[in-house]
């Protein structure tokens, strides 16, 4: 990694996550001895590049003080907003005292624990030269349809499909300046999609399948499967 290069990973934790039907929020289930939050915490930290790890949790979230990483000296918390996008906002705010305009910010989702130390040095070492910044994605190998009720309306090129996953990595004073320009957006699902908006025009960095987004209850099975296999 590149001394002079300055990287601030934010990690947005302040969801309900409804669609597990659980009995507490997703990133504190059990999953392989630990919850969801701290593995994907410590893939984190073991990637040896933040400078510090900003984490959004609800203000009534009664777990993550538990947690031993909660006094991490490199995890910074901060309070969780209505949308994710409102989360990831108040964790930059959190570090606007100690980030530069031009250091990275990597944001990575809270429920995808299966993320690679491989997959994040490939996402800042492809993108630490580029003006804007970019996502790791992934090509899409399903026959893909816009529907309406029910209706399929077409058939889209999968050539031009690419599913968005996470980290996604932008300049702090670019990433914070996009958000807050499109604040209450209900087109705003991820950081990309802000600077879009801005007229910017991210790039992709394909990344590995394993990295899934824990959704719905079988998630979790699936998830153990993978952090045995890495
Ligand atoms: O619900 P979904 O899986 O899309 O959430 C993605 C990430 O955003 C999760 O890590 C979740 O905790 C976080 N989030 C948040 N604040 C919200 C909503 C979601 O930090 N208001």
């Amino acid at each position: 990694m590149n001394q002079s290069m300055t990287c601030w990973a934010v990690v947005p934790a302040a969801g309900v996550g409804k669609r597990m039907n659980a009995d507490r929020p997703k990133q504190y289930l059990p999953l392989h001895g630990q919850t969801v939050l701290e593995h994907t915490l410590t893939r984190l930290l073991n990637a040896n590049v933040f400078t510090a790890l900003a984490i959004a949790i609800s203000p009534e979230d009664p777990y993550w003080p538990t947690l031993p990483l909660a006094s991490h000296a490199q995890i910074i918390t901060a309070a969780g907003g209505k949308e994710r996008a409102d989360s990831v906002l108040s964790a930059l705010t959190s570090i606007r005292h100690r980030a530069q305009a031009h250091d990275w910010v990597l944001v990575h989702d809270a429920a995808r624990p299966c993320l690679t130390t491989e997959d994040i040095h490939l996402l800042i070492n492809t993108l630490r030269n580029d003006d804007v910044g970019g996502i790791l994605a992934l090509a899409s190998h399903d026959t893909l349809k816009s529907a309406q009720h029910g209706q399929i309306l077409g058939t889209l090129n999968r050539n031009h499909i690419w599913r968005a996953l996470t980290p996604q990595m932008f300049r702090y004073g670019l990433l914070t300046e996009a958000l807050t320009s499109t604040r209450g957006n209900p087109a705003i699902t991820d950081e990309a999609s802000a600077l879009e908006i801005a007229g910017y025009h991210p790039k992709i960095v394909e990344g590995r399948p394993d990295n899934i987004k824990i959704t719905r209850p079988e998630d979790l099975a699936l998830a153990e499967f993978y952090l045995e296999q890495q």
